[in-house]
């Protein structure tokens, strides 16, 4: 059946990994699981997409297939009482456009460094460190430049609509990225540290997990997902009813997580093949993986390019569906149409951005410093530590004790036996609110 505002079954699942799988991968698990030591937290951060992430996937997924609809309206469709305040709920989409904002300028730099990779990359740590410093401290110019091309190719892609558009570019860019990732884990498992970098993953050490590694995994676990921002609950509403969406929720974490560890695998490999820190922090993708590239001459390049092109991939696929929340809620609720949504909502995050990128800077950053964070880091800070935690709090306790248990029930046994419904009922209404609240007050510092 072909509906134009509707994926098809694989178009679902695919979309919805590409969402998952992002920046958040390639860049950030590598360096968290580097600074957490290896194997325990890799250990620690199964276990939350098992237990926690993906029973929250499946919690926006039911939300979303039950209502068919925007993320505002989906929560008044699907509560008990119809109660129409249940649309304030519908503030955790302007998450997806806060951290668009930023992860776009994230994507712009990624962008650049796919250009000097078919030029010369730095040789050594303190070169590939100035270089990187310099382009977000100082090149404004580059970064809005970069961010503009970003920008500008979610929204073309966005404006042509779910299936056209976003279903689209992910049955492309996905295969690819799959592809790409698949020969650079042939590359490394040629190397002989590939064994190094498996035992690091893989043997835990407990003595470096804490309270801060644990909830670090959980969220990780969130962010990596896409959840507390309304886009599962958004694409799933674009799911129809009679496919499957317990199974293509597994598969989606399936494959998020099976390209986490790849990536891990390869970056570990590369790391520890030419001698360099596990635990580099942010900057292990800027600059010390550079520099591992460019002692690799001519072959150097050709990985350096190809990884980088893979990031901007997986990038792309996951920023389109931080818009996509807030197009659907303007285009359903308001009767805007996809052009007039996404001129709003497109420059809304592109703006945003631009601040983004100022306060990084040495010229803007004391004029856009707030709360002693600059907007950049502010951005961050408001939506990974407060607005989605939050959201998925709300998600799990609406579901939990405001929704028809029979409804969900309903929904669920339709794909799936009870057993897997009362596992799932009871992580959600009692296990996971309170995983997830331990996590918001610890980051908030109350706890
Ligand atoms: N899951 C993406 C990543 O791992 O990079 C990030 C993300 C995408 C977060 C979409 C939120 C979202 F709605």
């Amino acid at each position: 059946m072909y509906l134009k505002n509707h994926f098809s079954r694989i178009g679902f699942i695919l979309a919805a990994a590409g969402s998952a799988v992002g920046l958040g991968n390639i860049w950030k698990f590598p360096y968290v699981t580097g600074e957490y030591g290896g194997g325990a937290f890799v250990l620690v951060y199964l276990l939350a997409i098992l237990f926690i992430g993906l029973t929250v996937f499946l919690a926006e997924a039911v939300i979303g297939q039950n209502a068919q609809a925007d993320v505002a309206t989906s929560f008044v469709k699907t509560s008990k009482s119809k109660n129409k305040n249940w649309k304030f709920a519908g503030f955790i989409l302007f998450s997806g456009l806060i951290i668009l904002s930023f992860y776009s300028v994230v994507l712009g730099w990624i962008l650049s460094y796919v250009f000097t990779s078919f030029g010369t990359l730095p040789s050594d740590a303190k070169t590939a460190g100035a270089a990187f410093e310099t382009l977000i401290s100082k090149d404004i110019a580059a970064q809005i430049a970069y961010h503009t091309i970003v920008a500008g190719s979610v929204i073309f892609i966005v404006l042509k609509g779910i299936k056209e558009g976003i279903e689209r570019i992910n049955l492309i860019l996905m295969p690819l990225l799959g592809l790409i990732l698949l020969g650079l884990l042939i590359y490394s498992f040629t190397l002989d540290s590939f064994s190094t970098a498996v035992s690091f993953m893989f043997s835990p050490d407990w003595s470096k997990i804490d309270g801060n590694a644990l909830l670090a995994a959980l969220g990780q676990a969130f962010f990596t997902l896409s959840l507390g921002v309304g886009t599962i609950m958004t694409y799933s509403a674009s799911l129809p009813k009679n496919v499957n969406f317990v199974k293509s929720s597994i598969m989606v974490a399936i494959v998020d997580t099976a390209i986490a560890i790849t990536a891990g695998l390869i970056i570990f490999s590369f790391l520890f093949e030419a001698g360099a820190q596990s635990s580099a922090g942010p900057g292990l993708v800027f600059i010390s993986l550079p520099v591992i590239f460019s002692g690799w001459g001519f072959l150097g390049q050709v990985i350096a390019i190809s990884f980088f092109v893979a990031l901007v991939f997986a990038g792309i696929t996951s920023a389109v569906s931080m818009i996509e929340p807030s197009l659907k809620f303007f285009i359903d609720r308001f009767n805007f149409t996809r052009r007039k949504a996404t001129v709003i909502c497109g420059s809304t995050f592109y703006l945003l951005g631009i601040v983004a990128l100022l306060s990084m800077t040495s010229a803007y950053s004391e004029s856009l410093t707030f709360f002693g964070k600059n907007a950049f880091d502010l951005m961050d800070f408001m939506t990974s530590s407060v607005m989605m935690p939050l959201a998925a709090i709300l998600t799990c306790v609406f579901l939990g004790y405001f929704v028809d248990k029979e409804l969900l029930q309903r929904i669920f046994t339709a794909h799936v036996s009870n057993l897997v419904f009362n596992i799932w009922y009871f992580l959600i209404k009692f296990i996971v609110p309170i995983a997830i609240i331990t996590l918001f007050l610890n980051k908030l510092g109350i706890l």
